[in-house]
């Protein structure tokens, strides 16, 4: 059993936590796209663990995690996360965390532009986590990026960056800023990629190794569908595809070896970043929402907007990554509200729409069509089972489920492992 697990809405869904879950039945996760713009929080016991990079499969003694080809790896950014770990306890060698050799790297030009393209968009900036992300895939497109297995030899990595440094510098002098000292990035990434050098590793090898073994492989989407570079709402995207498309071309495993896709989906929507946002909440629930929710962004510390459960945009991603099974995460958030409302079509005007429309202009113009729900008003925080879940939380996520176009399969009421809902379907 493959199972490839992606965001439904726009990122920060809590896949984290289901990621965890999943663990449990797998044996290797996969990271396949994203880089260090991923903020993963899983909570064990009193502990809180928050991964960039590194699949949050690290967190289970003998899983085997893989960063896979599809992400753009920041060597100095994922040796902080790996002693970061290994401070809270957790054990990262290279028997358990392998980091494939034809990932990119993000440089520290492709931060640097990161920042001073988005600040000269001024008030059109996309609101980027200033991770390099979009930069170093932009140099991966046009075939000037480094790889990981560049690492591995010091004399033609010391050339290949000294050469990337340059052109980096070109623009950035474009910009009226200081360039990079190329002796300050060389320490940085030499001494960076010392320490990585036993973890680069063929990462189709490696899966292709583990199916033939019937290993279950987890592939661990980050961000999530809305900012897909092909089918988000573009150019308020990432760089790269968090749909289920992006787990075969990010990691080396065809289509034909993926069995089951999962989405996360949590219970309102939420959205970090610029962009349009069809059914964000007025700004008093907004901001109550985002207290009761703790809706601040792991990576940047940023507010998130929150809004209510967009079906439109849930179907849509549905259909894109052909999702057979839904996690709805955050029930407990919605506790205490009277009424709760499902946004079920866009309407421009005399014009319906049941997807997403592509264009911005038509998007920011569309009015959300709404279906209300009761509330239920008492806490679920302690349920365990979908049956013993208030009638209106049941009618609620029933209705979910039927928009959707999916089954629910997992509910979460907290933040904690055991608060969690397996639902049979
Ligand atoms: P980038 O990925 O840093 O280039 O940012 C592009 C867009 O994706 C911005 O709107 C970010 O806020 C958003 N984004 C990137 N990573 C995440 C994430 O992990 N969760 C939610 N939004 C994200």
């Amino acid at each position: 059993m493959n199972t490839i697990l992606v965001g439904g809405q726009w990122g920060d869904e809590g896949k984290g936590r289901i990621i965890d879950l999943l663990t449990e039945r797998s044996d290797f996760v996969v990271r396949y796209q994203g880089g260090s713009n991923a903020g993963h929080e899983v909570h064990i016991e009193k502990n809180v663990y928050v991964l960039h990079l590194i699949p949050s499969g690290i967190l289970h003694r003998s899983k085997v995690c893989l960063i896979g080809n599809g992400v753009v790896v920041d060597p100095v950014a994922l040796v902080k996360e790996i002693r970061g770990l290994r401070r809270q306890g957790i054990r990262v060698t290279p028997k358990n965390l392998v980091v494939s050799e034809i990932a990119h790297l993000v440089l520290p030009g492709h931060k640097l532009l990161d920042e001073l393209r988005e600040h000269r968009k001024g008030k059109d900036r996309i609101g980027t986590t200033k991770r390099g992300i979009g930069p170093a895939y932009g140099d991966k497109a046009a075939r000037t990026g480094l790889r990981a297995l560049d690492m591995l030899q010091p004399v033609r990595f010391r050339e290949k960056l000294r050469a990337k440094v340059t052109e980096h510098n070109a623009i950035v002098r474009s910009f009226g800023i200081k360039p990079l000292r190329f002796d300050n990035v060389w320490s940085e990434y030499l001494s960076a990629a010392r320490f990585l050098r036993p973890f680069i590793r063929d990462g189709v090898a490696l899966l292709h190794d583990a199916m033939a073994q019937k290993k279950k492989i987890l592939f661990e989407g980050a961000q999530g569908t809305l900012l897909d570079i092909d089918f988000g709402t573009y150019p308020y995207v990432t760089s790269s595809h968090p749909t289920a498309g992006g787990a075969c071309v990010g990691s080396g495993v065809p289509p034909t070896r993926i069995d089951r896709v999962v989405g996360v989906m949590k219970a309102y929507t939420t959205r970090v970043g610029e962009g349009p946002f069809p059914t964000q909440y007025d700004p008093k629930l907004g901001s109550e929402i985002q207290k009761i929710g703790d809706e601040f962004g792991r990576t940047t510390g940023r507010g998130r907007r929150c809004g209510w459960f967009d079906s439109v945009v849930t179907r849509y991603a549905q259909r894109i990554n052909g999702i057979n099974h839904i996690a709805v995460t955050k029930l407990d958030v919605l506790d205490h509200m009277s009424e709760l409302k499902i946004c079920v079509a866009y309407k421009d005007g005399a014009r319906r729409y049941n997807t997403v429309p592509m264009d911005l202009d038509t998007l920011r113009r569309c009015k959300p069509v709404y279906q209300t729900y009761k509330g239920w008003q008492t806490s679920t925080k302690h349920i365990r089972r979908f049956r013993d879940l208030p009638k209106n939380a049941r009618i609620y996520l029933n209705a979910i489920s039927r928009h959707t176009g999916a089954p629910i399969s997992i509910v979460s009421v907290g933040p904690r492992r055991d608060e969690t809902i397996f639902v049979k379907n």
